[in-house]
């Protein structure tokens, strides 16, 4: 006979919902805004961040300010309960400067944010062994070698390590994702990706990569089964930026324009990207690889303001939308400014 823990147990997985935002490049191409609009239109009973950590910058403009986030999902802005899931590393002192600075601006973020039991902490040592990285030209917040302690299992657990003083009461935010996700109530979750497919430590151009899994799979590692996979929201750019070691910069001087009209400057480090035109054989595999469903567009403005006077704009639409077509994308958004996104806008 079969022994259930709990009476709930006996339930399939169609309780359980999830959309995914996904970035298709390398990072920066405004995931943060499309998850926060997202979350402002609702429905979700949970925002998830399934990758990365501190080295993460999404910038997100709130009820007229400018907030950065790194560790903390986008549902704090909307009273979302807000999971770093266990694919995510965690520094401690920095997640606390984090919450510091979104409560200062007057979000409510410890009463939303929890932290998956089974996540790594990024400790003192793998930040100073990051410190020292050319090679990739990391963000030197210690996540490549927290990642490959999880791997030798040498890592530090959320659930085993102690926050003390200040970070004491992160320890009540702990929880195990199971009992979060699994609950045999009706759970809508958003899953919200750091980083992008370019950087992907399987998928990306190695080992200039991130140390995390940046994909749509990536995202089911944490604790979301296949069944609930709806809609998947890629995310790319008009143009490409990379911030890295490796030679990414295309030639001319347009595209040292897009670095200073779509200031191409990194959230977290501050560093200037490298940026090249869009690749769309890349952006295609993206979209397949993920299994997009809504692909969005951003910063057309941008290039719009330095491609003026060149007739770019039907074409690039046009060749965007047949790209989609062919790679099963059902809507594709084209998004013009920084504050409002999905201006529905659709592609005919
Ligand atoms: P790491 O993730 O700090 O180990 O850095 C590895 C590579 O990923 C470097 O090229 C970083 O610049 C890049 N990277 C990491 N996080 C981000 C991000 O959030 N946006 C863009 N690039 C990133
Ligand atoms: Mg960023």
């Amino acid at each position: 006979m079969l022994v259930y823990k709990k009476k709930n147990q006996q339930y399939p997985n169609a309780n359980i919902k999830a959309d995914f935002v996904i970035g298709l490049q390398y990072g920066d191409e405004g995931k943060g805004k499309i998850t926060h609009d997202l979350c402002r239109e609702g429905g979700y009973t949970h925002v998830l961040r399934f990758n990365g950590g501190p080295n993460a910058g999404h910038t997100i403009y709130h009820e007229g300010q400018k907030l950065v986030t790194h560790h903390v999902p986008s549902g704090v802005f909307f009273g979302i309960r807000s999971i770093i899931g266990n694919g995510c590393v965690i520094d401690p002192e920095r997640l606390f400067d984090e919450i510091k600075e979104l409560e200062a601006a007057g979000i409510d973020v410890v009463s939303n944010l929890r932290i998956a039991e089974n996540a790594h902490i990024i400790m003192e040592e793998h930040k100073n062994e990051d410190g020292a990285d050319e090679k990739i030209g990391t963000t030197r917040r210690g996540c490549g070698p927290a990642y490959r302690s999880k791997y030798d299992r040498s890592g530090a657990l959320v659930r085993d390590y102690r926050f003390s003083g200040k970070l004491s009461f992160l320890t009540d935010l702990v929880v195990d994702l199971y009992d979060e996700l699994h609950t045999g109530e009706d759970t809508y979750v958003l899953c919200e990706g750091a980083q992008g497919f370019g950087i992907d430590v399987d998928w990306g151009d190695y080992p200039f990569v991130t140390s995390s899994h940046c994909t749509t799979a990536g995202a089911l590692l944490n604790g979301i089964p296949p069944q609930a996979v709806n809609r998947v929201w890629g995310v790319a750019k008009a143009y490409e930026t990379y911030v890295g070691a490796k030679n990414f910069q295309g030639y001319g001087r347009l595209l040292t324009e897009l670095q200073e009209v779509g200031q191409e400057f990194g959230a977290t480090t501050g560093r200037r990207r490298q940026t090249n035109w869009i690749d769309l054989d890349f952006l295609a595999k993206s979209c397949r690889m993920n299994g997009v469903t809504d692909l969005v567009v951003n910063k057309m403005d941008i290039m719009r303001e330095v491609m003026k006077g060149e007739h770019w704009e039907n074409d690039f639409k046009k060749e965007v939308s047949t790209l989609a077509d062919a790679c099963g994308v059902a809507r594709v958004f084209f998004s013009d400014n920084p504050h409002t996104i999905l201006s529905k806008e659709a592609a005919e």
